[in-house]
């Protein structure tokens, strides 16, 4: 097992989705003490707050894929000016039952790609709101907001050559913050 687990969710459940191409293409950018798991969000039942005294196998599944990580990617698109409802739906659920939140603490990243020139900055915004509830410590700069172009991706599915400075300067800066906020984590254990 590499020392650092990280859980990918994606935003998207598009079969050809350019947001799950993105989250598989960065992850080769980690370092090999890194690594990515893209976890299933896409057959969680419609959140009902009935149910969270008994939560469904998928939804239990889900909270212990996030509980066995050290950090968190989100990649997502934008949907109408906010983030797709599958999204909001999975962090919906294990957010819950109260006091049991499978996100809390878990250090996190954002990144997003759009067709729309905004490049999923709004959707991102909304995500980190919730974040913030949800007492996800989120990586703050730099931001991602990725504009699909030609040349994002090259013919193997990694990142092409016009973005891959900058992507692997996010990624650069990603794995420091992981790193950074585990190891205070960890020395707040031992104070
Ligand atoms: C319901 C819906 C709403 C959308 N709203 C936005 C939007 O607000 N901003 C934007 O930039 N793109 C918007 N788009 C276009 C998406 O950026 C585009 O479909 C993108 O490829 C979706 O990500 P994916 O490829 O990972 O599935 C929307 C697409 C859909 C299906």
């Amino acid at each position: 097992m590499t020392p650092y687990q990280i859980a990918v969710i994606v935003g998207s459940l598009r079969r050809e989705s350019l947001n799950r191409r993105l989250a598989t293409a960065i992850a080769k950018l980690a370092p090999s003490e890194f690594s990515f798991r893209q976890l299933e969000i896409g057959d969680l039942p419609l959140y009902n707050q009935d149910h969270d005294a008994n939560q469904a196998e998928t939804v239990k599944r889900l909270k212990n894929e996030i509980a066995s990580s050290d950090g968190l990617l989100f990649v997502t698109p934008e949907y109408n000016r906010s983030m797709p409802g599958v999204l909001k739906n999975a962090l919906d659920h294990a957010s819950r039952p109260y006091g049991q939140n499978a996100w809390a603490g878990k250090p996190a990243g954002v990144l997003g790609v759009s067709v729309g020139a905004v490049g999923t900055a709004v959707a991102q915004q909304h995500l980190r709101n919730v974040l913030a509830y949800l007492d996800v410590p989120t990586l703050g700069q730099p931001e991602a907001f990725i504009h699909a172009k030609e040349g994002l991706f090259d013919a193997s599915g990694n990142i092409g050559g016009s973005s891959k400075k900058f992507l692997q300067g996010w990624m650069d800066r990603y794995v420091a913050w992981v790193k950074t906020h585990l190891e205070h984590a960890e020395a707040q254990l031992v104070t």
